[in-house]
């Protein structure tokens, strides 16, 4: 699919003036915006979406792709708007690097007990403990794509060893590198200190993280979620918690966000929660993956990190 010289380009989100704004100073020239709120909104051929889709369907006939600032879709799966002929793509820019920074950032809080220090100079109180490490340990990666793969890189750099999962057919040299598909999961998971989940929400995914792949779990490991919360069955990882099979969870992603109230992971003393801040972006770095794009599609290449409609991601 090319652009055409008559496009529209809709865009929505928290702060579309900004975000235009940082796509239109990197492709050097003016994009040809329109605002949700703009009569012409409607004909729009190309929407940027830099957050979720607004609640209600948006009547786009002239639609042809998509482009949403997120790395995960699952939001748009069922959106009438993406309809057979509509293209939709993802963003990826910095992300694997963020999520990286997430992801050894908690690692490294819970075994250096930032927390601990923290209280004891509040206390002014001298007292000193050999941390835990990262280096030697396992980590396991479960869903190896462009992120899992940056994370793998990093953790390798800290003296890590790196397992990692995803979706067959491995080859031989990726399977002497660590990398393997659903049948090594559960050596996997008796091996891993850390595990990182980073799989997509698909229907494939739902509840993947079960009772079962909790109690193959190593006793002790410590169960990282950054991609979506819809991949755990969460009693079963408040009964793995009780029997240390993760002893520990950082929970970054959440069925239902925000995470209500009455959840028992705000409360759980080997629970850490935070609030789907993992991957998110500026709107520089969103910005400049819109215009990447929007370069390719006035030159008639190919998109980057165009959905794949059968697999959902
Ligand atoms: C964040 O959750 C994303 O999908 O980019």
């Amino acid at each position: 699919m090319k652009g055409r010289s008559d496009d529209l380009v809709l865009i929505t989100g928290d702060d579309p003036a900004a975000l235009a704004r940082a796509a239109s100073a990197s492709v050097g020239e003016p994009i040809p915006w329109v605002g949700a709120g703009d009569e012409r909104a409607s004909s729009a051929t190309v929407w940027f979406a830099s957050s979720l889709p607004p609640a209600a369907a948006l009547e786009l006939p002239a639609l042809r792709w998509i482009h949403c600032a997120w790395a995960g879709v699952d939001r748009w799966v069922g959106r009438p708007e993406w309809r057979e002929e509509v293209m939709l793509t993802r963003t990826i820019a910095d992300l694997p690097r963020r999520m990286a920074d997430y992801v050894f950032g908690y690692l490294l809080a819970m075994e250096l007990d930032v927390a601990r220090s923290r209280r004891q100079q509040e206390e002014r109180r001298w007292e000193r403990w050999t941390a835990g490490t990262l280096g030697g340990k396992t980590m396991l990666i479960v869903g190896h794509g462009e992120i899992g793969r940056v994370v793998g890189a990093g953790a390798k750099a800290l003296g890590l060893r790196v397992l990692a999962l995803r979706r067959g057919p491995v080859s031989e040299t990726e399977r002497g590198e660590g990398v393997g598909s659903s049948e090594s999961l559960p050596a996997f998971l008796a091996e891993a200190d850390y595990v990182v989940n980073l799989l997509p929400a698909t229907a494939e995914t739902e509840s993947f993280w079960n009772a079962s792949r909790f109690a193959a779990m190593k006793r002790g490991a410590v169960f990282v979620n950054v991609s979506r919360g819809r991949s755990v069955d969460d009693a079963a990882l408040l009964a793995g918690l009780d029997q240390n099979r993760p002893a520990r969870a950082i929970l970054d992603v959440f069925r239902a966000e925000p995470l209500p109230t009455e959840s028992p992971y705000w409360a759980h003393s080997r629970v850490w929660v935070t609030a789907h801040v993992a991957g998110l972006g500026t709107d520089e770095t969103e910005g400049v993956a819109f215009a990447e794009n929007w370069r390719r599609w006035r030159a008639g290449e190919a998109l980057a990190h165009v959905v794949d409609r059968a697999r959902g991601y």
